[in-house]
């Protein structure tokens, strides 16, 4: 379904730029799972794409006091220079990259970085890369700016990471941006130095595509998994690289709405020129409480990531004990991505044919009462998304309920 199609009947005549934009999957099983609890059953909604963690205490404390000293009126156009200095800071002390303050941006989430970075810089028919599954905001963006997404699957045997020759090949001149999403939402894989190394060597040969990181998952990693930024790995590539990063989930502040960016000071400007006549600034309290939660203890962090990794472990071998269901360990965020291939073909006791990943979590969600996205929704099937940032006995039950379910399947 897409917005044009729904409202016309209506009478309303939609802008064209909106046609091929669909409403979001995720939503419509989100609004769908909320009204089946509204009618009293028991869902369980293993969706969301926030930590159930609260925003720290201190961060909190920050953004009253902002409150009280009159932070409270609109601040420069994108960011204070408080907030680009702790983040600047930030770059340099977990990134190992040096940006000036003028090469930084700050917005209403990382969400609206990129909005401002597609907006100022998408022609019409330009190319985006894009390593697919991936968060589908990207698409939709991209869309809304008049480029093309180039989707390239990766599955799970090639740890739903892009390789070099596959790069390569969807290069053409049309190409403006390659993006990566390390850890990903949804797959959860992270790209190592060596998952970079050879696509950096790609992006070099190809000076006129441009590289978008979306770092957003940066703090939520395993296994010594070693987080890297592609600027830090190739420092010629800063000429044309985008490395996004937000409060969002390392902070549990995804209400907040701070997402930042670094990049060459064209780039930066050009996206200051769009927030300018979109939201004017970021929220003056929400700039003040990131200073904090940028500048202020981080260790909690590691204990946060700890509980994430024992969910992770627990879903990812409750998921493997079922037939039928193959779920890659990933290395970051908080998301399982499991393949349901092998139920596939089957039937429910009613007498339903499950033959895409859309009709198995569409039967999961009816007789299991447990909301998870098909991997149709991140542009790859058969999949499934499980977002584990849900308390333990919930997603116990939830694996127990999944489990009954798919042994169900005749
Ligand atoms: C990969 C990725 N990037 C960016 C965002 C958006 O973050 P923000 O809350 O800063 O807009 C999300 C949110 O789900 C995400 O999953």
């Amino acid at each position: 379904m897409n917005i044009a199609s729904k409202v016309s009947e209506t009478g309303f005549k939609p802008a064209s730029r909106i046609a091929s934009v669909g409403v979001s999957r995720i939503l419509q099983i989100g609004a769908r799972a909320a009204a089946m609890k509204r009618e009293g059953l028991p869902v369980i909604i293993l969706g969301a794409g926030e930590p159930d963690f609260d925003t720290p205490a201190n961060v909190k404390e920050a953004a009253k006091a902002a409150i009280d000293r009159g932070d409270t009126k609109y601040t420069a156009l994108d960011g204070t220079p408080e907030l680009k200095k702790a983040i600047a800071d930030k770059f340099r002390r977990e990134n190992g990259v040096d940006y000036a303050l003028d090469e930084i941006t700050v917005a209403t989430g990382a969400k609206q970085i990129l909005f401002n970075a597609f907006m100022a810089t998408i022609d019409p028919g330009d190319e985006v890369i894009i390593p697919t599954p991936y968060w589908t905001s990207y698409s939709d963006i991209i869309e809304i700016c008049g480029g093309v997404p180039v989707l390239i699957p990766c599955n799970a045997e090639a740890g739903f990471r892009l390789e070099a020759d596959q790069l390569e090949k969807a290069i053409t001149p049309k190409t403006r941006w390659v993006l990566f999403n390390s850890p990903s939402n949804p797959s959860g894989a992270g790209y190592g130095e060596a998952d970079y190394r050879p696509l950096l060597e790609v992006l070099l040969r190809h000076p006129h595509v441009w590289l978008m990181v979306d770092d957003m998952y940066e703090h939520i990693v395993y296994d010594g998994f070693r987080f890297v930024t592609p600027v830090a790995l190739e420092p010629k590539l800063k000429e044309r690289a985008l490395t996004i990063n937000g409060v969002s989930k390392a902070y549990a502040m995804t209400g907040w709405r701070i997402g930042y960016a670094s990049g060459p000071r064209a780039l930066i400007k050009a996206m200051a020129v769009i927030q300018s006549q979109a939201t004017s600034c970021p929220c003056s309290v929400s700039q003040a409480a990131s200073v904090e939660a940028l500048n202020g203890p981080q260790d909690f962090l590691k204990e946060r990531q700890e509980s994430f990794r024992r969910r992770r472990d627990m879903v990812v071998s409750a998921l493997n004990a079922i037939p039928g269901i193959d779920c890659r360990t990933p290395e970051g965020a908080f998301y399982t991505f499991a393949g349901c291939a092998g139920l596939l073909g089957k039937t429910t006791p009613a007498g339903k044919y499950i033959g895409t990943d859309s009709d198995f979590t569409d039967h999961l969600l009816e007789e299991a009462h447990v909301a998870v996205v098909p991997g149709s929704a991140f542009g790859l099937s058969p999949y499934f998304r499980i977002s584990y940032a849900t308390g333990v006995p919930e997603l116990e039950e939830a694996l127990r309920r999944i489990s009954a379910v798919c042994v169900a399947l005749g």
